[in-house]
């Protein structure tokens, strides 16, 4: 299959063909946001679920104290994507929403500076090895033969989620007209419980120190791969579906693990095109795990 097949070019972005809900695109600009409402908007593989599962842990008691087994996809439900066809006005307030789109194409309560954005960005060479990884296990990805022809997808901007350059800088060149809020992956990683403060802040949420500790503890990589709830184990089998059993959705949750997947050559290559590319973007990026 070419990569036509997998992807929906729609306005310039490019969108996984299968799951994305078709109707709502055309009518994106309208959707009806409400004061309440609040946006996880990432790049695929820089942080979605975890954040989604942080933002469920936050906002919804039962999630923390596990008396209500709902999956964080369907706490914090993809915009774009009909994934489990949840009905996003019948659920009541506050409304978390999930979100790939770029920062033109959002709904227009957005541009308003209704609601509250949370966009996670990655060191892109970390987004493009778990991306990698990712699109050779789902079904509904193109695999690719090796790193090689996947980094020439990736910085054709050929994948979903169009170019990695193209989300981050539009976000936050534009980040003016909107109320959001810029963390990395690696900030998470690094001091979980500070991110969550962060979060709460920006928020306009209180949680008291035993909840904050139990945020952190069930966000964390160990506690979130074995959790139904949060793992997208039973997404990925039963509604995206998988080309083996070898993957997983929560892979290895590091960070610098390009280094085990980059050349030397392609490495050095991402770096010219990064530093051009981004000269004028202030946003603070961590490579390496023992970075500062
Ligand atoms: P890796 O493939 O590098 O392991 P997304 O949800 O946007 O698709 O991002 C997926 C990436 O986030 C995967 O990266 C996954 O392991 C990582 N991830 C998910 N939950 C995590 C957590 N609690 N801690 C660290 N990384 C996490």
């Amino acid at each position: 299959m070419d990569t036509d097949t997998y992807l929906l070019n729609f306005k310039g972005f490019n969108f996984e063909r299968t799951l994305v809900d078709k109707d709502l695109l055309e009518n994106l600009e309208d959707f009806e946001i409400r004061d309440d409402d609040v946006f996880i908007i990432t790049y695929p593989k820089s942080g979605t679920i975890w954040t989604q599962q942080i933002l469920s842990l936050i906002y919804f008691e039962e999630h923390r104290k596990q008396t209500r087994m709902m999956e964080t996809i369907d706490l914090a439900p993809f915009l774009e994507y009909n994934i489990r066809n949840m009905d996003f006005l019948r659920r009541p307030d506050p409304r978390l929403f999930s979100s790939h789109l770029p920062y033109y194409l959002v709904p227009n309560g957005l541009k308003n500076k209704k609601a509250k954005i949370i966009y996670i960005y990655r060191n892109p060479k970390d987004v493009m090895t778990s991306f990698f990884h990712f699109s050779n296990w789902v079904v509904v990805f193109e695999a690719s033969k090796n790193m090689e022809s996947f980094m020439q997808q990736f910085l054709d901007g050929k994948v979903v989620g169009s170019l990695w350059f193209d989300h981050i800088k539009g976000w936050y060149e534009h980040r003016h007209k909107f109320n959001i809020l810029f963390v990395s992956y690696e900030e998470m990683k690094k001091d979980l419980r500070s991110v969550v403060q962060k979060f709460c802040k920006f928020l306009g949420k209180e949680l008291s120190e035993d909840d904050l500790d139990t945020v952190v503890k069930q966000a964390t990589f160990k506690n979130m791969k074995a959790d139904s709830r949060a793992n997208y184990d039973d997404i990925i089998t039963n509604e995206i579906g998988k080309r083996n059993n070898y993957g997983q959705f929560l892979r290895k949750g590091t960070i610098g693990d390009w280094k085990n997947n980059f050349t030397v050559q392609q490495s050095e290559r991402f770096d010219i095109i990064f530093q051009k590319k981004m000269k004028d973007i202030p946003l603070k990026f961590i490579w390496d795990i023992n970075e500062e």
